[in-house]
């Protein structure tokens, strides 16, 4: 590991926090109470929005962090900034048209509830943007920022040479934000993304356009491996559904937004890692490897397979999310045998 910054693959590390933004560091959602507030720069609406997204208690969870990041990413849409330009730009006059954008947005995002990213029709991942709308969840994989630490980078733990990886697959790709990054992060590569939600792959295929990836991601649809038959790859990724039932009964409002078919894993969350794990094994080349994320389902997994020596890997907002296994250890990876009656 180098760097507060970088990601570390471990089984017990400390959680590492993003560093804040001295817009966040500067704002004091307190004054959101004064009548009439002067809305004047950029530094003034994230303030005033800050401070009314954590009075109405929003969850906070698509794409940004803290009520301050999604500030600053309203303001920055209706200003038509990057949000890397938000922070340096504080101090910038909000035009009229600008602002009432801002405030007609915050009052609709407390009203419905609906994450942010859902108003603005965009979400950036690792830099990039993506058109998204109901029909995708909104992109917030950790896989992402994997993608550049241990596949890049100068991180201690790289995982493959990305100059040799030249097949992908992206399984279960909803907006098609991961295989977008994927040929980012493997220039040489051909990236496959596949959705059982045709919906999803609309989406996914106004991405490909908007990024020009025509040439390198192809779009199928199909349920996991059907999607692919016969095809193996150098990297399978994959952001499957994974939330357990008990979860999928205490969703936060804002994901009752997102498609259901997004979320549900099944009783304990990993009926479809099962399947991604055992179909993976005819899909993977020789040394390849599959990079999964199943969120809280660690134990559920060690448990379903308690002999797979997975590797386990932290980045700065998660802890034991995302597990990597290669080619050859997937081979003999089983799952647990139960006694007759009790399976
Ligand atoms: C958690 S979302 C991930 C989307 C995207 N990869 C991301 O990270 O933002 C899971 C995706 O799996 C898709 N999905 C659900 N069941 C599926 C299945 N049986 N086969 C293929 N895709 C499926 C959903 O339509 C959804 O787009």
């Amino acid at each position: 590991m180098r760097g507060g910054r970088s990601t570390v693959a471990t089984r017990s590390s400390a959680k590492k926090r993003r560093p804040t933004r001295a817009v966040a560091k500067t704002a004091n959602p307190s004054a959101a109470g004064t009548p009439a507030p002067v809305l004047v720069t950029i530094f003034d609406y994230v303030r005033f929005a800050a401070a009314r997204l954590t009075r109405a208690r929003v969850t906070v969870a698509h794409g940004t962090t803290d009520p301050v990041a999604e500030a600053a990413f309203l303001v920055g849409e209706a200003m038509h900034l990057h949000p890397d330009e938000v922070e340096p730009l504080a101090a910038r006059r909000v035009p009229k048209a600008a602002g009432r954008r801002i405030l007609g947005w915050i009052e609709q995002r407390i009203a419905t509830r609906k994450p942010a990213a859902y108003l603005v029709n965009r979400m950036y991942m690792r830099g990039m943007a993506f058109y998204v709308d109901e029909r995708v969840i909104v992109p917030r994989s950790f896989i992402g920022e994997l993608l550049d630490s241990h596949f890049g980078g100068d991180d201690v733990l790289r995982l493959r040479d990305p100059a040799t990886v030249t097949r992908v697959l992206d399984l279960c790709t909803g907006s098609g934000c991961l295989a977008i990054l994927a040929a980012r992060a493997f220039p040489n590569a051909t990236v496959d993304a596949a959705d059982l939600s045709a919906d999803a792959l609309t989406v996914a295929e106004r991405n490909v356009q908007e990024h020009r990836l025509e040439d390198r991601i192809q779009l199928a649809q199909g349920d996991l491996f059907a999607a692919v038959s016969g095809k193996r790859y150098d990297l399978i990724i994959s952001n499957p559904p994974y939330v357990d039932a008990q979860g999928m009964a205490s969703l936060p409002h804002e994901c009752l937004a997102e498609p259901r078919m997004a979320f549900d894993g099944g009783a304990d969350g990993i009926d479809l890692v099962r399947r991604i794990i055992d179909g993976a094994k005819t899909h993977l080349a020789s040394g390849g490897g599959l990079l999964c994320e199943v969120g809280r389902c660690k134990p559920a997994i060690e448990k379903a397979y308690p002999r797979a020596d997975l590797l386990w890997l932290d980045t700065e907002e998660s802890e034991g999310e995302v597990f990597w296994i290669d080619a050859a250890t997937l081979a003999d990876c089983a799952p647990a045998r139960h006694p007759v009656g009790t399976a």
